[in-house]
């Protein structure tokens, strides 16, 4: 089991967030759209590295979207998963959200997306309606949410 450490990212860490985040979702946001949600919610962001080399093997990008917290994007590198790195993140990411003042966490995930499903399930998340033709590709997102 790796060694890792969860904190927040610096703007040196944008470009290996982005690698993340491209590698590992399906998505249309480039890197500009990246750096963009960084600008306005990098207090949102965190990354977690791989004590042992360095590697940046996972992050999440929170947000404030119509007033809750949103999870924009969550990822782990696929060898580095099932090891609670991606709980570990959303955790973190909960006590920072929640020091800000808000209540409510909010996201989107593809219908088809069975391993992110469980994962936010897991953390107690609740499906709350369907988006239809949300992503660019046409299908269908689940908008999940969690009183915190
Ligand atoms: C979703 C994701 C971030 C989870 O990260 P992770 O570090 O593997 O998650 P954890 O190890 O903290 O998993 C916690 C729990 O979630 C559930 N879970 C996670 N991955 C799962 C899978 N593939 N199948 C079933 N349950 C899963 C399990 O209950 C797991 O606990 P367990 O391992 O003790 O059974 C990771 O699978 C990933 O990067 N997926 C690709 C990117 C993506 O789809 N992101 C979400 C859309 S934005």
């Amino acid at each position: 089991m790796a060694s890792i450490e969860v904190r927040h990212a610096a703007g040196g860490d944008l470009r290996a967030i982005t690698k993340l985040w491209q590698r590992n979702i399906k998505t249309i946001n480039t890197a500009g759209d990246i750096a963009r949600l960084y600008h306005y919610f990098g207090r949102y962001f965190l990354i977690a590295v791989d004590r042992d080399n360095g590697a940046a093997v996972g992050f999440v990008a929170g947000a404030a979207k119509d007033g809750h917290a949103h999870i924009s994007g969550i990822a782990v590198e696929r060898k580095y998963r099932r090891q609670g790195i991606g709980s570990s993140l959303m955790k973190y990411l909960h006590g920072v959200f929640q020091s800000d003042g808000f209540t409510r966490i909010t996201l989107e995930v593809r219908k088809s997306n069975r391993a992110a499903i469980r994962f936010y399930e897991s953390l107690g998340f609740k499906p709350s309606s369907v988006i239809w033709g949300y992503y660019a590709d046409g299908e269908d997102a689940i908008v999940y949410e969690k009183e915190i």
